[in-house]
């Protein structure tokens, strides 16, 4: 038998899947508290659920187009208008299972085979998958702990003759940081000077406790910047598998046709789901967002108390702890971790070399068990500080 492609075959397992898959069995033997997962611990709000139900009953079960069915593609258009008071048509939004569809066909309209994509490590583990499925390459920016912030001379000494993309997440997975408004205009400023395409992934954006996350379409002066987002994580939609991207409509026309040799089409009761969620009350979001504030605080208050705190998530719903003192390696860390504290978080590892020596704590679960999770992180590290005599 010939064998399997070999890009599927080296794409590494993802270490939070590990640790989840870990935790359902330690689970069998006695409760563990989860925060390996960045997915709300909320239910979709019940407007949202019964606008879903309304349409599978009126029957939108069938296909639709592959950009988007319109009401949703105009809905989001308002989105990004009122998020960045940037003019924006409906013609400029596509329409996608969630927004890792829309990271997947922005490698996969943008990039030849061996094109260089700048990526943040850390960073989102899919970015690299979904960059060599691709055929893309990629390249490693550094963002430097404690702060997690993009250097720009950094950037500007890897761009070479194949650079095309520049990736941004803010706020990010898996540091929580956000960008402000001078950092943001740089970063698309450096773009503009080296000609690269900037994908925003800006799924995070309504997850801010310091004020709006700026987004980098404030300052695309020559429409370089496709900014991805959706309802996935704003709304506690992780399944409807709903995402948007807005960016020059001869790039959405493009994108839109290779939604058709991957899923067909979206599903249109999802998407009828969707503008309800953007276009209804908002008050569920702003409870949300002020829970995640709350158990960020929570979880820092613990850091700060044992000496552990390095720094203040702006957004999303993650902080990234230092485990240098622990002396091993992050995925040793979290495998014992779970093992000896019942505690699931993520590998820092997995989002990079530069986060071996942090583990990533959603705080998308219960105010107790963010508190006792914490606690019980910092626990495990006096634990092996002590046996490390440091
Ligand atoms: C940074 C980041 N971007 C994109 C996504 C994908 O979102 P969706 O569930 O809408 O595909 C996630 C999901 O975890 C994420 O953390």
């Amino acid at each position: 038998m010939k064998p399997l492609a070999q890009i599927p075959l080296r794409i590494p397992r993802s270490g939070i899947r590990e640790v989840m898959d870990l935790a359902l069995v330690a689970e069998k033997q006695g409760p563990v508290i989860h925060l390996e997962v960045g997915q709300p611990d909320f239910a979709t709000p019940a407007h949202i659920v019964e606008a879903t139900c309304r349409a599978v009953r009126e029957g939108h079960t069938r296909y639709i187009s592959t950009a988007g069915i319109g009401p949703l593609r105009e809905a989001a258009a308002r989105s990004y208008e009122r998020r960045t008071g940037v003019p924006t048509s409906a013609s400029q939004i596509l329409v996608t299972t969630g927004a890792m569809m829309s990271l997947a066909t922005a490698f996969m309209t943008l990039l030849e085979a061996g094109d260089e994509v700048l990526l943040p490590d850390p960073g989102w583990p899919n970015y690299s998958t979904s960059v060599a499925l691709a055929r893309g390459v990629c390249v490693p920016y550094t963002l430097q702990a404690p702060l997690f912030l993009p250097d720009l001379d950094q950037l500007q000494s890897l761009v070479t003759p194949k650079t095309k993309i520049l990736l941004v997440c803010s706020p990010s997975n898996p540091t929580g940081q956000v960008h402000d408004a001078a950092l943001t205009e740089a970063l698309v400023a450096f773009a503009r000077r080296n000609d690269l395409w900037v994908v925003s992934d800006e799924i995070y954006s309504e997850i801010v406790f310091g004020g709006p996350a700026p987004s980098v379409l404030s300052f695309d002066t020559d429409e370089r910047c496709l900014v991805v987002s959706g309802v996935s994580k704003t709304y506690a939609m992780t399944g409807y598998r709903i995402g948007f991207t807005r960016g020059r409509q001869d790039y959405i026309t493009v994108a839109a046709k290779l939604q058709e040799p991957f899923v067909s089409c979206g599903t249109a009761f999802s998407q009828l789901a969707a503008v309800a969620a953007l276009e209804g009350p908002q008050d569920c979001v702003a409870e949300m967002r002020a829970a995640y504030h709350r158990r960020r605080d929570i979880a820092l208050d613990v850091l700060r108390a044992r000496g552990l705190y390095r720094y203040t998530p702006g957004g999303a719903f993650y902080v990234m702890v230092d485990i240098s003192d622990a002396a091993m390696s992050s995925r040793e860390f979290t495998l014992r971790l779970l093992e000896e504290k019942r505690v699931a978080v993520a590998p820092g590892g997995t989002f990079g070399a530069m986060s071996e020596r942090a583990v990533r704590v959603s705080v998308a679960s219960s105010d107790e068990d963010v508190r006792e999770g914490v606690t019980r992180i910092c626990d495990f590290i006096a634990e092996a500080k002590a046996r490390a005599g440091k």
